[in-house]
């Protein structure tokens, strides 16, 4: 049992330690291998927003990018170090809050997020949007998935909100959105782009 304040670093790293992490399956995301075959991400920087274990940062980095990882998660991020190191992979892993990337000096032509946003404490979501506008190139691709809003009986409402996705603009334009289902939630991706302002 994690008793743990929900949300900060410590309680994400005990989820890791005590195999209570059901997104950590080692699958890339079917979504980000299509948008990296369709070729239109530039080449560069990418940034992987609550990256965990590095699965996604390390297929980024196998196929081209430089790429940073930002997590809370020290146990996560250690064992994204070491696999990226063992493949000799441009991955680099950073204990950080996404909601402040004030610690990353490169500007990428890529970002995801695959499912950390809706952990944001929906207060700190602007500052998110924000601080990673700051850190993307105009023209860059931002692939996110987040849940769809519900409401959860530990922490309210939830998932990606109608307030959420106003945030965005006029930094970010919606290229795309595809809902599903996932983990017995609805959920959704969206392909975002920086806009030149
Ligand atoms: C659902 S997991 C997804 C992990 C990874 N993207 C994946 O697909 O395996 C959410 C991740 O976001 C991280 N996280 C949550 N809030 C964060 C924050 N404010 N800053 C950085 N990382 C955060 C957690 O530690 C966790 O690893």
């Amino acid at each position: 049992m994690n008793e743990l304040p929900r949300g900060t670093p410590e309680w994400w790293n005990a989820r890791y330690l005590n195999a209570d992490a059901p997104w950590d399956t080692g699958i890339v995301p079917p979504e980000v291998v299509a948008l990296i075959e369709s070729g239109e991400p530039q080449p560069g920087w990418a940034l992987d927003l609550g990256c965990g274990s590095g699965v996604t940062s390390r297929y980024l980095a196998a196929n081209g990018f430089r790429v940073v990882g930002v997590d809370l998660a020290l146990s996560a991020l250690s064992r994204a170090a070491q696999m990226a190191a063992r493949q000799g992979l441009a991955a680099y892993f950073c204990q950080g809050d996404v909601t402040d990337l004030g610690f990353v000096q490169m500007r990428a032509t890529l970002a995801v997020d695959v499912g950390c946003f809706h952990a944001v404490l929906p207060e700190r979501r602007p500052a998110y949007v924000a601080s990673l506008a700051e850190r993307l190139l105009p023209g860059a691709l931002y692939l996110l998935y987040t849940f769809e809003p519900f409401l959860s009986e530990q922490t309210g409402p939830s998932g990606l909100s109608p307030a959420d996705l106003s945030t965005f603009a006029p930094r970010f334009g919606l290229r795309w959105a595809q809902h599903g289902f996932d983990r017995e939630r609805l959920s959704a991706w969206h392909l975002w782009q920086r806009a030149h302002v």
